[in-house]
């Protein structure tokens, strides 16, 4: 598996976007642990997560729980797999999904995360999504006082645009290793922060690189360029969108979703297939 650097870290190129494994239209336990060690074994090394990928109030955290089950039940070697986790997001439990970027917040919600990932310090954090109704510094300085005090090892923030990057940069005294935005063939406006991280050297985690879970599936469907370059090169179109994804910048680390372990070993293909330049070209055009 081809790696990419993340702050201090090495992990592979194309992670495991766990939202799928514990939102609404999850599967089974038993399934989302094949799914994850699908992933392991074929040297998948960074997992994201958050403490607000579930479904129901009353069990903040599924997803990251789930994950430290798998990590525990797995039988190889797991030291230098990533798990990248979230705070700042809440789920009532209606399928809503609401803020809260109070410093206080944030730093108990990294310590309940930590608990339940079994760590003692998380290995990269990021402050899920700006809440309008606090001040972005007051919210990221609560992450650079969870790095401080070791609570995290890496900090990072998500949902920012190339003012609130460079904000958290500052506030973080040049410590910010990662921004995760939404990025597809669907969703391409985030290019711009994209391109920030890349002249940063500051990775960049696209999610729903996809499409978004409800999309991913017939993405050939609706975007023809990627369909044309997957039937050319006998690929899945969904391949194609992340070598096209991983091709756009040495910073880029994909985070594709997955329910089943087919899912994911077909987007770990991705780091295989090289596109030309007049395919990148193609495909970069608005489809
Ligand atoms: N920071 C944020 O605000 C934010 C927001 C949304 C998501 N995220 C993160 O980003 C990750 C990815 O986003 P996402 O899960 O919303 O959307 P996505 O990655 O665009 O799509 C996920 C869906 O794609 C399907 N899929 C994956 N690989 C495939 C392949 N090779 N061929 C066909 N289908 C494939 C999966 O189907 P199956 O389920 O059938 O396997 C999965 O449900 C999330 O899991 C989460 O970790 C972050």
């Amino acid at each position: 598996m081809i790696k990419r650097t993340l702050g201090s870290r090495t992990v592979s190129a194309i992670g495991l976007g766990g939202m799928p494994m514990s939102i609404e239209g999850r599967p089974d336990e038993q399934r989302s642990v094949a799914t994850i060690h699908a992933a392991l074994d074929a040297g998948v090394t960074l997992i994201d997560t958050a403490d607000a990928y579930h479904r129901d109030a009353n069990e903040v955290g599924h997803n990251e729980a789930l994950i430290a089950r798998a990590l525990a039940s797995y039988g190889g070697d797991t030291s230098d797999v990533l798990v990248a986790t979230k705070g700042g997001h809440l789920r009532p439990g209606d399928g809503s999904w609401t803020q809260n970027g109070r410093p206080e917040y944030l730093l108990e919600a990294a310590k309940a995360s930590a608990k339940r990932l079994g760590v003692e310090a998380i290995g990269l954090y990021q402050f899920h999504r700006p809440d309008p109704a606090v001040p972005y510094a007051e919210s990221v300085g609560a992450i650079k006082q969870l790095l401080d005090e070791g609570v995290i090892q890496l900090a990072s923030i998500s949902n920012a645009s190339v003012a609130q990057i460079d904000e958290a940069n500052a506030i973080l005294d040049g410590r910010l290793v990662s921004v995760q935005n939404q990025f597809s063939p669907a969703f391409r406006s985030s290019l711009v922060e994209l391109e920030h991280c890349a002249a940063l050297g500051i990775a960049f985690l696209p999610w729903s690189p996809l499409g978004g879970i409800r999309r991913a599936a017939d993405l050939g469907d609706r975007h023809d360029a990627f369909a044309q370059v997957a039937a050319d090169h006998q690929v899945s179109p969904q391949q194609v969108a992340l070598a096209w994804e991983l091709a756009l910048a040495p910073v880029v680390i994909p985070i594709p979703g997955a329910s089943r372990p087919e899912s994911i070993l077909d987007s770990v293909k991705a780091v295989e297939l090289v596109l030309t330049a007049d395919e990148m070209t193609l495909l970069s055009q608005p489809s």
